[in-house]
Formats: structure tokens, sequence, C-alpha cells
């Protein structure tokens, strides 16, 4: 009999529903034994979200945790980590059969494969959120300590308490080093927090503590979304303009240097990824992260990720700082930094201030604060290279019509930093709140410089930031939004714009 588990369902539809309260629906996660149901909960009156698994009889159980004692003491659970799922499996499989037979356990077929489920989401999987992880829908999973409920946030129905807890204090800090290990990480009561990132790219974050004040550990995950949103996807969630987005293709393709601002989870790697689709082609790009979150639909790219040193010592200790100093051998023509917080702000700057092209993000509200943030100590850097960056495009949290959304608040040119710091700015769009619109309000001083500096004239730029921005409405109109297929357009468009206009026309 062959394992009957199906680590790759497809995705379901499912329905958008206005009334929260109408919402009952249940798709599988790992066929055919754990599904997701999503219900109201009239008592508690919110959306619950249920993790259905098979229910074992007390027999099953028995023979359950049998094997598993069994298997604890057979096999390192690191062999996991190493293999593919498919040969894990198999073994895993052909293992606890011959232990059946060896402890003599009477077990049908039947329970067998559903008590199979447990054995594989424990020794293989990720224990009780295994199959949270496996949910397409799922883009975050948050345990807030023992005895709490974790909370998912969900694509279609965003937050949603779920019916898994964590009720024991070693079981759930016994899960936690297991979220460091698969991190390849170490985590302790000494060095008490992690920030890693999952084999599949997750990014995890998590506490270890046994406090008695406080619920003990704590974790967080937000699942890599392995095939980022394109342009046009922000576009049909109405987080951006076509405008905006044109002219960012302007500014990146001229080398610009760019900052995405904003607070946290407001979308600022998310809109850095979808930027990075206007790389030209050709162009050789770095790019450099504390955890593996950006991809990009191109070859010449080179991407790394900053390693924090194992225990307490600093040996093996790569960080960003390091990192961004070695890139520039790489001599790259655009340089992506996933989030700028500390010294490595100076490296970048002063890249930037040779001719470097940069994308980066940073924690601030607004630009104010950015600029703030960039001229004090820890970055502590000068005014004149401050001045280097073109323009901060400032992301934010809104709530329209009772639904959470990301938007593109506004895009601020820095003009001129001042010898005492201060900053001169122009700000050409801006998202107005009161009619959930975008507007393009000024000409940009950034189109200006690229002209001065290239010959182009200002009128030809801005003609083509009309086409642009008309190309990329028309390919949201059009439903194209795949990862592939933006990335090749894109690229088409800078080689060869009459190819792609005469494919998708647009009116001058
Ligand atoms: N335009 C958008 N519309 C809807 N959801 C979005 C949008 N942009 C991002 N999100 C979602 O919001 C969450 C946070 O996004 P992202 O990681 O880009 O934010 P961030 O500002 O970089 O967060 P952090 O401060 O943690 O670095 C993700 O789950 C992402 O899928
Ligand atoms: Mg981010």
């Amino acid at each position: 009999m062959v394992i009957s588990l199906n680590l790759n369902p497809s995705v379901p539809k499912l329905p958008r529903i206005e009334n929260k309260q109408a919402v009952d629906v249940r798709y599988m996660l790992i066929p055919p034994y754990a599904g997701a149901h999503i219900s109201w909960n009239a008592e508690t009156n919110e959306l619950v979200y249920d993790l259905e698994e098979p229910v074992l009889q007390d027999k099953e159980k028995d023979a359950l945790k049998r094997i598993e004692n069994a298997l604890f003491e057979l096999i390192n659970i690191n062999i996991t980590v190493e293999n593919t799922p498919e040969a894990t499996i198999a073994y895993l499989d052909k293992t606890s059969r011959l232990l059946i037979s060896e402890l003599n356990i009477a077990i049908s077929e039947e329970s067998y494969q559903k008590l199979f489920y447990y054995l594989y989401r424990d020794f293989v999987g990720m224990n009780e959120i295994e199959a949270l992880l496996k949910d397409y829908f799922i883009e975050d999973i948050e345990c807030n300590g023992i005895g709490s409920p974790l909370y998912v946030i969900h694509r279609v129905y965003r937050n949603i308490r779920t019916n898994v807890v964590f009720h024991d204090l070693d079981k759930l800090a016994g899960f936690v080093e297991k979220l460091a290990q698969r991190a390849g990480r170490y985590i302790s009561y000494a060095q008490p927090l992690l920030d890693g990132s999952l084999p599949d790219g997750s990014r995890v974050n998590a506490s270890y503590t046994k406090d008695v004040t406080s619920k003990g550990p704590t974790f967080t995950i937000r699942k890599f979304t392995k095939i980022p949103w394109t342009p046009t996807q922000l576009l049909s969630f109405n987080s951006i303009s076509p405008e905006m987005l044109a002219y960012f293709w302007l500014l990146i393709e001229h080398k610009s240097s760019i900052l995405v601002a904003g607070g946290t989870g407001s979308g600022k790697t998310t809109l850095l990824n979808a930027l990075a689709f206007f790389i030209p082609p050709e162009a050789r790009v770095v790019s450099i992260e504390d955890t593996r979150e950006i991809n990009l639909p191109r070859e010449n790219w080179l991407p790394s990720v900053a390693r924090p040193s194992v225990g307490s010592s600093k040996v093996g200790e790569i960080d960003l700082f390091a990192l961004l100093k070695a890139s520039f051998r790489q001599t790259p023509d655009y340089l992506i930094v996933g989030e700028v917080r500390g010294k490595e702000a100076f490296v970048l700057f002063q890249g930037m201030a040779s001719g470097h092209a940069s994308l980066s993000t940073m924690h601030a509200d607004s630009v104010d604060t950015l600029i703030k943030r960039l001229e004090t100590p820890p970055i502590e850097l000068s005014p004149s290279l401050v001045n280097t960056l073109d323009c901060v495009a400032v992301a934010t949290h809104a709530v329209i019509n009772q639904k959470e959304t990301r938007k593109l608040k506004e895009i601020v040119e820095i003009v001129n930093v001042n010898g005492d710091g201060t900053a001169i700015v122009n700000t050409p769009f801006i998202w107005d709140p009161a009619q959930d619109k975008f507007f393009f309000r000024k000409q940009s001083k950034v189109l200006e410089k690229i002209s001065t500096r290239t010959g182009i004239p200002l009128a030809t730029l801005q003609n083509e930031l009309v086409i642009r921005s008309k190309l990329l409405y028309h390919l949201y109109q059009k439903k194209i939004f795949g990862f592939e297929e933006i990335g090749k357009i894109v690229n088409l468009y800078h080689k060869d714009p009459a190819a792609v206009l005469a494919q998708y026309p647009v009116d001058a």
C-alpha cells in the first residue's frame, strides 16, 4: 500500500463574501486528511478557522504513541531536512511498517494511513502548524504563547482565530526550538530571539522565554510568497496608480535611487519587489537581505542573505554592512537592500553617491521621520549623502469601506538637502484618502534632473510616462498579472518598445 497523503493539492477558488456572517467554507490542505473549515461563530462574533485533522480512536492513539516512541529512538530528526519530502515519507513509511510488525501492533491499513498523517506531520512537517503552512491562502501565522489560540491572516477572509492552541509550555518551547533548528539558527534562554527563514523561504520570528509573567515562547511566521506580486497585481488591489508605476519605471531605468518607507507590515517589501521588475534586463543586480524575501524574474541577479553568528561569539557572522561592502566588488548596476536599519546605510548611500542605483526599504512613517533617522545616530549620514537619494515612496495601511488595504500614500522627491540637514522636497504624487484616489499633481523634479543628465528632452520623458502608464493599465485590464509574463513584457519593452505597443496598443 502506498501512502495516500497529497502534498500538492490544487488551490481552491474561494468565494469572496461581503457578509462575514454568511461565510462557511471548507477546503483540503493535506488531502485526504487535513482541511480547513472557516465559518462565522455567532457566540464570539467572529470568523473562526478550524483545522480539521483525523480523529483517532483510543486504539489508534495508543499505536501512534508506541510507533512514535520507537521512531524517536531510531531517527535523527535532521534527516528530514536533508532529503526531499517524498524520500523522507517513503523512509518513514518503511520504518513505521517495520516497527509495527516488530512491536506486534495490530492495526488495519485504514487506521495506519490515518495515523501516518500524524507521523508525517510531526517527523517530516512542522507539527501542529504543518497544515496551516500548506494553506495557500495563509499569509501570517501568529502564536502569542501558551493557552492562546493561533491567529492567521488569510488572503480572502483576513484576520482569523484558529482552533490550534499550544497548551503545554514544554511542547511550545520544543516547537520554537524546532523552528530555530529548521531556520539553521540557535535559540536559548541566553539568546531568546530568533529572526530567520525556514527552508521554504518563510520568515520566522520567535521569542523563547519561560518567564512566569509571560505566556511563554511566541512565534510569528510570514509565509514566503514564492511568486511575488507584480506591478499589475498591485494595480488590481488599487494600492498604486498606473502613473506612479510608470514614474518608477522611468526612474529605475535611468538609475535613480528610491527608498520605500512605511510602518510595520505596510507593504514596503512587496512594493520594493514589484518595482524591481523595472530594472533593465541586462543590468547586474545584487540584493542583500537579513531574511530572504525578494524574488525576481531575471537571470542577472545575485541574491545574498546576512548570516548571524551561532552562539554568543561573533564567529561566522556576516552582517548587512559586511555584505554590502563586499557587494561593490561584484560591480552591480543596481543594489537592492531589503531593509536599511543601521550602519549599512552609510555604505549604501556612498554607493549611490558613486553612481550605483539602489532600491531599498526603511521603517519610517513619513519622509520627515525618514530623513531624521538617516541623519541621527546610529546612521548619521551627512546632508550631502542624504542628498543622493532621489525619492521616497511612503506606503501605508488603510481601511477603505471596512476593508484592510495597502496604499502608496505619496511619492516625495528629495530636491535638495541643506547643510543644516533640512530637506527641500517635491511631492508629485499623492493618494487622497477621502476619495480613495491617486493624483499626479505636480511636475517631477527628478524627471527634470534625468533630462539634464541624459540630454533626453523633458517632453519625451513626460510622454514616455503617459505611454507606459497606459500600457500598464492596459495589461491590468487584460488581467496580465503573471510573474514571468510581466517580466517578459517589461524586458521586451526595454529592447523594443514598438513590438510591445504593437501587441498591446495604447492611444498616445
Ligand atoms: N498592496 C497590498 N495589498 C494587499 N496586501 C498587501 C499589499 N502589500 C503587502 N501586502 C501584505 O501585507 C503583508 C506585509 O507586507 P510586506 O512584507 O510587504 O510589508 P513590510 O512593510 O515590508 O513589512 P515589515 O515591516 O514586516 O518589513 C504581507 O502579508 C503582504 O502579503
Ligand atoms: Mg519588509
